[in-house]
């Protein structure tokens, strides 16, 4: 893994960025694994700013998101729907037809999930995927026991979990379960980028810092990964 520390925000998604621009300048049609979350916000305003300034294009792009929760749709302003087509989908000149999340309100929710991962297949895969981390180190929602081999599948959250986003959710019921990309989902992309930054993520990066490769924290499947960028600061 290519451990890069940055000295605040701003760089590391500035430098997270320049990664995004790399890859869209190689391959217009790149195939973008995107998350939600605090740790992407400055990111998405430089891809924004960027392509307001003509540096780069998502004409060609599609884009998969992580997870959402079940039984959160477009409409619901606490759903990743909302949250990607506020914050990027809006902003930027991708199709909305390609960009990709996962649907928190299937009636068949093991249907959606592998409907989900045969149309990434089918796009040819993802190029590059963008991640934050848990503080028990979980990636997208796959918890601490999620096994390393898991597609994308329904998950119940744990209280942590929960309790951490219930900021977000302004009476404070956040859903019990969500869909989300699997361990080996996020595996098979081409490249993966992962943000790590604030006092609150300390013990996360030091844990994955030690190279322990363990289950009980998923982030640590990224050590049997050849092309992984950490930026980390604090
Ligand atoms: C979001 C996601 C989660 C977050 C993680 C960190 O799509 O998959 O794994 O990346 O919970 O969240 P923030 O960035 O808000 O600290």
């Amino acid at each position: 893994m290519e451990w890069v520390e940055v000295k605040n925000y701003e760089e590391m998604s500035r430098l997270a960025a320049d990664l995004f621009e790399q890859q869209l300048s190689a391959k217009k049609d790149s195939v973008l694994g995107l998350a939600t979350g605090n740790s992407p916000l400055g990111v998405y305003e430089e891809l924004i700013r960027r392509t307001a300034e003509g540096r780069i294009s998502f004409a060609e792009a599609t884009s998969y998101n992580l997870d959402e929760y079940v039984g959160l749709g477009a409409k619901d302003e606490t759903s990743y729907h909302y949250y990607m087509h506020d914050t990027l989908f809006s902003k930027i000149d991708m199709p909305l037809s390609r960009a990709h999340v996962p649907n928190g309100e299937a009636a068949d929710l093991a249907k959606e999930c592998s409907e989900y991962e045969a149309a990434i297949a089918a796009s040819g895969g993802l190029d590059l995927q963008l991640l934050g981390i848990g503080v028990n180190g979980h990636i997208g929602f796959n918890e601490p026991g999620t096994s390393f081999d898991s597609l994308t599948h329904v998950v119940k959250l744990t209280e942590s979990t929960r309790n951490k986003n219930s900021e977000h959710f302004p009476d404070g019921e956040v859903p019990e379960k969500a869909l989300t990309a699997g361990l080996q989902t996020i595996m098979n992309a081409k490249k993966i980028i992962m943000l790590i930054f604030g006092e609150e993520k300390a013990e996360a990066y030091e844990r994955l810092r030690s190279g322990e490769v363990t289950e009980d924290f998923p982030a640590s499947v990224l050590h049997l990964h050849g092309n992984v960028t950490v930026f980390y600061g604090k």
